[in-house]
């Protein structure tokens, strides 16, 4: 490609030393021997000389050589040029694509707001929060609900937990559902692929061929026939047709039998002139009970299908004041910190898995967060006025389309008498699949052939959607190919003018009533309002981060650039295939990479986070169980130390917990740790006897959540494989070890990568996250979703041969897999092995220079070597000064981590997995100066707190807001409020740059002013 043609990058990448340190390792190689050398070691591979020889990887792995800064740009520019993205699209199906407000690449650019994590550290997340506040605030002007959350992978998988939650709502225990035919057959899909194998069961009952839409009566016939097992009627307000369904109907008939209204909505749809809101469903207005669907078009381009935007909303008034606590995922809250100021804080998570484990409402943990941050931006951007010209945009463009292609020899509605709003179903006269691929040809991409959706269609069905993105000359341009393939219109059977074709009438009954209400700022105060809210965050750029087991490591600005080139994030996942080679060959190399990064033969790019992972994972022991007749296996062992995604994970699964006393029957089994911080051998042996021929698999974390590697992880997984059971690894502590170990050799069937820890994808303050799932060949048949294989004409989609379905709409966060392509060209086949390595490094390293002031958790194992994070407690004498001064030992870790935010650091991982430990991961993203900048002020800590013990009492200092009163925010929970300002910003009272260039002893003089003043505060 000639060289001209690359747009220039952004940024100026030699202003940002990270961004072009090889590897993104900014250590030199004086840093790294110098760091070696105080471990006695003068190698990286003697770091990782613990680790059994039978299971260490032979160099080289199998990548390509690692790319320069400038040929990586040049080669993910060319990459995405292999896709064609035409200006003219008419897909839709299910994620439509609509203008996107140029505030929202604005946000998208406020690093602070994009690479945090999630807002666990309320005084240091107030940035991330608001946004998300801001999301619900909008999604519950739309839908009329009050309870939004923010939020959940993507519209099918929504759909899923919508599910299980009206069962938790049932009081008579009920389990079963209806699912109307006319949902989006991709989550019907995903709705099978998660509830195999649960107690959750369900009919889906079939459209009406003729109208589009499915019968009442024959749904309530149904309904009736199952109404002693009968927990809620799930129902698209648009169907994938594009029909209307009789939304207050459907809510009145579910009320009625006494289950749950679950609606599937579009909230673009919603705004004011637009469809009528969930909220007032029904004939007396009382409203639908769940809400789900997608929200990634308000924010997004496709990117292939996402990172999505699952929404899922709850009621929350006076009927209902209870349901929300059985609602998945995150929700924000108003709260107030110690001096009574305005802030926001997560509220309800008693529910989430790190709390109640197997009991939790669902396994999610990392989330879509930055895409509800990026969806509030929109919609703000948009205003009433704005969102309105959208959705009628789409509308208009529908209509005025259906009445030039309705004219057209042999071209009709296929359901002439049923309401549509920007998507119709066409009859043709021939195949569409023909007519799609002839317009591909011409440059379009026209529809969707939805033909296998209509019992008796002859393939000659298409949908076509609209939105805000076609011009006048697009719709003459679409009409014009129509009459190409097809002819002119017949001058004596059509009407004369375009405007006479009948269409059917949307009724009243269907819009909504009142105006949402949106208000508008210009795109300046906004810029500026989301600048200052970027501020009150941190970011890994600025320096270490230290949450142990997150691996907050550097993300590349690179990455971003190429998720965002058009070739890619323009690319609808409905393209055809000949038009999409560009990333479906990022996805076949990337399949090819993480082969040879586990050591595993194969591979699935379709998950969306570590717990969807180890979700794909289960389900795929449960059918290689299935497979074999062994369906007794209902137990799955999981080490006490486990993050809670692995127990809320095997329940979601269908290995429900079942105690008599304290001994449990089935699901979830706790393995005990032995004296050396690993799995205790004896006490799997016991298990083992104990449940023999019912045990479906073991979940470990390797290296696990201390920071030591499991060195008998290979004897584990060979008496769990004796046993017949199945080796799960959570993978999400790969940072230490990819390139070093071979997870075949290990024994391993299915492992996770977190992409948003190990392969550089920004946490988003909670989300979205990414997950590649390699497996062993046992489990490649299982394996869920589409493999992209590369063949004679180019790259094409096979179903794995006993595939367990899929778990997302379309193909993952697609976007994300950009990133981490992006990531591992530039490392390439050298730089995976020397990434875990360093990062191994930076741990040990200030593990070393901690140790001698702080004891290492687990107590008995202060010499098992770290990997790439270690556990700290506080030394016993200063637990003794804490309590002396009323703060007990139990709550004395919280506050220490919060007297890092003073320090102009985000506090490490508190109390996991050791009550009194601090989790430290420093990665491989820092100097050493930085790393000793890091030690010296944590040391510095804790002679501060030592010397004065009640500074614990009044930490944090400098943050925007004092320490949140999170049992206040919880007591009274308030989750959405009518925008009419924008929210106040309160400013940092020492900023974190500020911080940055303080000498230590500087700003431990301003803790102990500031906590006196504080102190001194009345009240
Ligand atoms: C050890 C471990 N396992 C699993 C997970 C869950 O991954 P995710 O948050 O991507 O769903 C995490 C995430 O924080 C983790 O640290």
């Amino acid at each position: 490609m000639n060289q001209t043609t690359i747009p220039p990058l952004p940024y100026n990448p030699k202003a940002l030393p990270r961004e072009t340190a090889r590897h993104y390792i900014p250590a030199t190689a004086q840093d790294i021997q110098a760091m070696l050398g105080s471990l006695g070691l003068s190698q990286l591979d003697e770091l990782l000389q613990h680790i059994p020889a039978s299971v260490r990887m032979a160099e080289p792995l199998a990548l390509p050589e690692e790319l320069s800064y400038e040929a990586l740009y040049r080669h993910v520019v060319e990459q995405s040029r292999k896709n064609c993205v035409p200006d003219m699209a008419f897909l839709g199906d299910g994620l439509p694509h609509y203008k996107v407000p140029d505030l929202v690449p604005f946000v998208a650019g406020l690093r602070e707001l994009m690479t945090a994590y999630t807002p666990y550290q309320p005084e240091r997340s107030q940035g991330t929060l608001m946004t998300q506040w801001l999301y619900q605030c909008c999604l519950a002007m739309l839908t009329g609900f009050e309870a939004m959350n923010a939020s959940q992978y993507d519209r099918a998988t929504s759909l899923v937990e919508a599910l299980y939650t009206a069962a938790r709502l049932s009081r008579q225990g009920h389990t079963h559902f209806l699912l109307l035919g006319s949902l989006w057959p991709q989550d019907l899909e995903v709705v099978r692929t998660l509830l195999e194998g649960t107690r959750l069961t369900y009919d889906v009952v079939p459209i009406d061929p003729a109208r589009g839409t499915v019968p009442l009566a024959a749904l309530e016939q149904q309904a009736t026939v199952k109404a002693d097992t009968l927990a809620g009627i799930a129902f698209p307000q648009v169907g994938s047709l594009g029909c209307l369904e009789d939304v207050d109907g459907l809510t009145d008939l579910a009320h009625r039998l006494g289950v749950r209204a679950i609606v599937v909505t579009d909230p673009m749809l919603l705004a004011t002139g637009g469809l009528k809101a969930p909220g007032t469903f029904g004939q007396e207005g009382e409203g639908a009970d769940i809400l789900v669907g997608e929200a990634q078009h308000l924010a997004i381009p496709p990117h292939y299908g996402g990172p999505g935007l699952g929404v899922f909303g709850m009621r929350y008034n006076a009927a209902h004041q209870q349901d929300m606590r059985q609602a998945p995922g995150r929700f924000v809250g108003d709260a107030q910190d110690e001096a009574g100021r305005p802030a926001k804080v997560m509220v309800l998570s008693t529910r989430e898995q790190h709390i109640r484990r197997h009991k939790a409402t669902s396994n999610i943990c990392t989330n879509q967060g930055f895409v509800a941050t990026l969806t509030a931006a929109a919609i703000l951007a948009r205003g009433e006025q704005g969102m309105q010209e959208a959705c009628a945009r789409g509308r208009t463009n529908a209509t005025t389309a259906a009445r030039a292609l309705l004219r057209l020899p042999g071209v009709r509605l296929a359901f002439p008498d049923t309401p549509f709003w920007n998507a119709f179903v066409l009859a043709l006269p021939c195949s569409s699949a023909a007519m799609i691929e002839t317009a591909r040809q011409r440059g379009i991409h026209l529809g969707v052939d939805v033909s296998s959706r209509l019992p008796g269609s002859t393939g000659n069905h298409l949908l076509l959607s609209f939105s805000d993105l076609q011009e006048p000359a697009h719709l003459e341009r679409l009409t014009e190919v129509f009459v190409e393939m097809l002819g002119a219109p017949d001058p004596a059977g059509a009407p004369a003018h375009a405007t006479t074709v009948t269409l059917p009438e949307v009724p009243t009954a269907y819009l909504r009533r009142e105006p949402v209400g949106l208000p508008s700022w210009d795109g300046e105060q906004l810029r500026t309002f989301f600048t200052s809210l970027s501020e009150q965050n941190i970011s890994p750029d600025r320096t270490c981060y230290p949450l142990g087991s997150c691996t907050m490591k550097y993300n590349p600005y690179i990455n971003e650039v190429a998720a965002s080139l058009s070739g890619f994030a323009q690319l609808h996942p409905d393209a055809p295939l000949a038009d999409a080679q560009g990333t479906l060959e990022v996805l076949y190399n990337l399949q090819e990479y993480f082969k040879a990064i586990t050591g595993l033969p194969a591979v699935t790019t379709q998950p969306v986070a570590g717990a969807q992972g180890e979700l794909v994972g289960l389900k795929m022991f449960q059918a290689y169980h299935r497979s074999r007749g062994e369906t007794q296996r209902d137990v799955v062992l999981i080490p006490h130390s486990a993050h809670g995604t692995n127990p809320a994970t095997a329940t979601m699964a269908g290995f429900e917990t079942v105690q008599r006393g304290a001994e449990t029957l089935s699901g979830v089994v706790e393995i005990h740790a032995g004296s050396n911080g690993q799995i205790d051998l004896d006490h799997l042996r016991q298990l083992l006897t104990r449940y023999r021929g019912r045990i479906a698999g073991i979940m470990i974390t390797n290296p696990n959540t201390s920071g030591v590697f499991e060195t008998r992880f290979q004897e584990i997984a060979a008496l769990m494989h004796a046993e017949g059971g199945l080796v799960y690894m959570d993978g999400a502590n790969m940072n230490a070890i990819a390139g070093w170990v071979d997870l075949g050799a290990l024994g391993v069937d299915a492992v996770h990568n977190n992409n948003h820890k190990t392969w550089t994808i920004p946490h988003g303050g909670g989300g979205p996250g990414d997950a590649i799932v390699a497996v062993s060949a046992r489990l490649a048949p299982f394996l869920p979703g589409v493999q992209v294989v590369r063949t004679a004409h180019g790259y094409a989609l096979e179903h794995p041969s006993q595939s367990i379905g899929s778990v997302h709409r379309h193909f993952g966060n697609m976007g994300h897999k950009i990133r981490a392509y992006t990531y591992l060209r530039a490392l390439g086949r050298q730089g995976v092995r020397r990434m875990s390595a360093v990062a191994v490094l930076a741990a040990r390293y200030l593990h070393q220079r901690l140790k001698g002031h702080f004891p290492t958790l687990p107590r008995e194992t202060p010499d098992s070597p770290r990997m790439h994070e270690f556990i700290i407690t506080l030394p016993e004498a200063t637990f003794e000064k804490l309590e002396a001064a009323g703060i007990s030992r139990t709550r004395a870790i919280g506050p220490f981590g919060k007297l890092f935010l003073d320090f102009g650091y985000h506090a490490p991982t508190v109390s996991f997995p050791e009550a009194q430990g601090l989790m430290i991961e420093p990665t491989e993203s820092y100097t050493k100066a930085e790393l000793d900048r890091f030690a010296d002020a944590i040391i510095m800590m804790l002679q501060l707190v030592n010397e004065q013990p009640t500074i614990l009492h009044t930490v944090p200092h400098f943050t925007p807001v004092d320490r949140i009163d999170d049992v206040s925010a919880n007591k009274r929970v308030v989750v959405s409020a009518r925008l009419t300002t924008l929210p106040p910003v309160l400013p940092n009272r020492i900023a974190p740059d500020q911080l940055a260039q303080m000498p230590l002893e500087a700003i431990a003089e301003a803790i102990r002013t500031a906590s006196a003043a504080k102190r001194q505060r009345p009240g």
